[in-house]
């Protein structure tokens, strides 16, 4: 046995740069700074929950701490790596400004003993969690500290919520913005996981997960999790839609595909279907809101035009109408009364607003026409001067 049970996330946390998905561009400055040893002696990582911040630091930690370094490829074997893995090294101090938010926590934690070497390691780390969360007395009493630390101590600062920090502390670290993972690299790790947990789930099943997750891979690992509680071994995709309430995502397709053609019968039909099986109409909204955009980037990429949605060729313009309608329907369909009723009406404003832009570009094209060619406009008089 492998001991107390863990959740994935935790269990899967990636403890190498080269672990950690869809950051890059956070990752390659990172290895490189360490590489060229221009170690500055803040950072900021700045990104959506669960996606990997906590994580960087404590990696970032590792190679600067671990033997024979600072080095990128550290050993993970390593005991300092795993004392710092395991939140237990003295020099690496997580603190978390969420509850610890007054001046004196942050002076008795930090400031008090920045001055003191290192206990074992290279470095004093000192990694503070939601920081954003910080008094104002606290950035102030962090920030001289923050100007010139002694060359022994390092900072990395993480949060959510950068644009409630003064700005004053934001210009004093080198900051790294993560972003929300893309979908299918979510698949991949998810997909790992299950090979290795020995759980069968459906590829349908994982997108629908990674879809959910929208960029958290916290989520996307805590959803996995309920759904193997919720299964046991063996996941597939209807599975996952009725634990979640979703659409699937072919009568997703379907339904888009109907908006696309200004069908209000097959809308209306489809919506009828998705809510008599207790389906999350929010949600809903939320994954037409991505096909349409998705349909309308392809349409600027292919120069004015998409048929993604059912088929139908769609403008720029009418796909930008089109999303348009959709979101300004959300607030109706989130209130949760009438869902139903606030949803139909949503779509059905969204094909209208789609179709009466087309008369109105329709008008100016005519318009346009008529200016260049006076002939065109049906002027008989001019015609016959000519
Ligand atoms: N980029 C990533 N690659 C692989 N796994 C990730 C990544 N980001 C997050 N995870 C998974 O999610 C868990 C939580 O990640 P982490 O603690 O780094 O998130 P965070 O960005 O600090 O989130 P929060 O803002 O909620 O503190 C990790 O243990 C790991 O399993
Ligand atoms: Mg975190």
């Amino acid at each position: 046995m492998s001991g107390s049970y863990q959740v994935i996330a935790r269990k899967w946390r990636p403890q190498t740069f080269d672990d950690v998905v869809g950051q890059d561009h956070v990752v390659r400055t990172l290895k490189n700074a360490i590489a060229r040893n221009r170690i500055a002696h803040a950072y900021l990582l700045v990104g959506p929950r669960g996606t990997g911040k906590t994580t960087t630091a404590r990696i970032f930690a590792k190679a600067l701490n671990c033997a024979g370094g600072p080095k990128a490829d550290f050993d993970v074997k390593d005991p300092v790596c795993q004392a710092i893995a395991e939140g237990t090294h003295l020099d690496v101090i997580e603190f978390d400004a969420a509850t610890n938010t007054q001046v004196d926590k942050i002076r008795e934690a930090i400031l008090d003993s920045v001055a003191y070497a290192p206990a074992s390691a290279r470095y004093k780390i000192y990694i503070i969690d939601e920081v954003h969360m910080l008094s104002a007395g606290s950035f102030n009493a962090l920030l001289k500290t923050l100007e010139e630390p002694p060359p022994h101590v390092k900072f990395v600062f993480a949060t959510t919520d950068p644009q409630k920090m003064p700005l004053t502390v934001i210009s004093r670290c080198q900051r790294f913005d993560l972003k929300p993972i893309p979908a299918e690299l979510i698949v991949g790790r998810l997909r790992k996981i299950a090979t290795d947990e020995k759980i069968k789930v459906a590829d349908a099943a994982l997108a629908c997960i990674a879809r959910m997750a929208e960029g958290g891979m916290r989520d996307a690992q805590s959803i996995l999790d309920q759904m193997i509680s919720f299964c046991g071994g063996e996941i597939s995709e209807p599975d996952v839609l009725d634990v979640f309430g979703l659409v699937a995502a072919d009568k997703i397709a379907e339904l888009a595909g109907a908006v696309a053609a200004g069908d209000h019968q097959r809308i209306v039909a489809i919506v009828d279907e998705c809510d008599a099986n207790g389906r999350d109409l929010v949600r809903l909204l939320t994954d037409l809101q991505a096909l349409v955009r998705g349909a309308l980037l392809d349409a600027i990429a292919k120069g004015g035009r998409s048929d993604q949605l059912g088929g139908t060729p769609l403008t720029t313009e009418q796909l930008t109408r089109l999303l348009d309608g959709l979101r300004e329907g959300e607030g109706g369909v989130k209130l949760g009364l009438a869902e139903k009723i606030n949803f139909e009406v949503t779509l059905l404003k969204a094909v209208e607003a789609s179709r009466a832009r087309a008369i109105d570009s329709l008008i100016k094209e005519l318009a346009t026409l008529a200016e260049e060619s006076p002939a065109a406009a049906g002027s008989g008089d001019e015609k016959k001067k000519a």
